[in-house]
């Protein structure tokens, strides 16, 4: 079954505070980009990979893809002012054919294989597959002004990471719903809840971290010493 993988990276990387957007900066002398962009090259269940990023980085995308052999690297799409924005426009351009579409953030380079096979797999079947991992703290819900209400039950709890993987026609029609009706959200699968499908979750690992403020950096650096895609 065809499948694409969209890859939004058009973020300017705020909370990093680093000159260029995170998804540029270097570990191990490479793109934390690449990275990423590698596991799913090396995937055999991926046959296209869709990037959308500012305009202004298109060169240096068509640069990434020469020096690295990404031969599934299809042309960049421009970005957009959030991150939904940025999925949506690259969900335009994914492949006539494509029936199954996974998402997955460029800065997350230590996804590892089973993951996303595991994801793919399950959203053929059931519509709809995110990778998460068990929440290790107690979590608990408090009102605006810091006094807890509640101890939620850390049983039932998840992060979500991605990849997060739909039929194609999920995808689109939770999009074109978020769209008539203003929904705003920094996750696709929240998306998809909307429109009544209810994605099944893979276990992933603690290491698939989102490179998000200046110790996810540090600690990238150590996992990249050891990673075992
Ligand atoms: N992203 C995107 N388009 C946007 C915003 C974010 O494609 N308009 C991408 C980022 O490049 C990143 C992923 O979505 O790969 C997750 O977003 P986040 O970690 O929030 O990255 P940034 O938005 O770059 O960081 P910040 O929120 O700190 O500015
Ligand atoms: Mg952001």
């Amino acid at each position: 079954m065809f499948t694409s993988v969209i890859i939004p990276a058009a973020g300017f990387g705020e909370r990093m505070g680093a000159t260029i957007g995170k998804q540029f900066l270097l570990l191990n002398e490479k793109p934390i980009l690449v990275h990423t962009l590698e596991r799913f090259q090396s995937c055999d269940d991926i046959n296209e990979i869709i990037v959308a990023t500012q305009r202004s980085s298109f060169p240096i995308i068509e640069e990434i893809r020469k020096k690295y052999s990404l031969s599934k690297l299809k042309a960049p799409v421009e970005g957009g002012e959030r991150r939904q924005d940025s999925v949506a426009k690259a969900l335009k351009c994914v492949d006539a054919e494509s029936e199954i579409i996974s998402v997955h953030d460029a800065v997350r380079p230590f996804v590892r294989r089973k993951e996303i096979t595991q994801s793919i797999e399950t959203a053929k079947y059931f519509g709809a597959s995110v990778v998460a991992v068990r929440a290790k703290d107690t979590m608990k819900q408090a009102s605006t002004d810091g006094r807890v209400e509640k101890t939620l039950n850390r049983s039932s709890l998840w992060s979500v990471q991605t990849p997060q993987t739909f039929q194609r026609k999920i995808l689109i029609e939770a999009y074109e719903f978020a769209f008539k009706n203003n929904i705003v959200a920094t996750d696709d699968s929240y998306l998809v809840e909307q429109i009544g499908v209810l994605p099944i979750i893979i276990e992933g690992s603690y290491e698939n971290i989102k490179i998000t403020t200046p110790d996810d950096l540090l600690l990238a650096e150590l996992l990249v010493k050891r990673f075992m895609p």
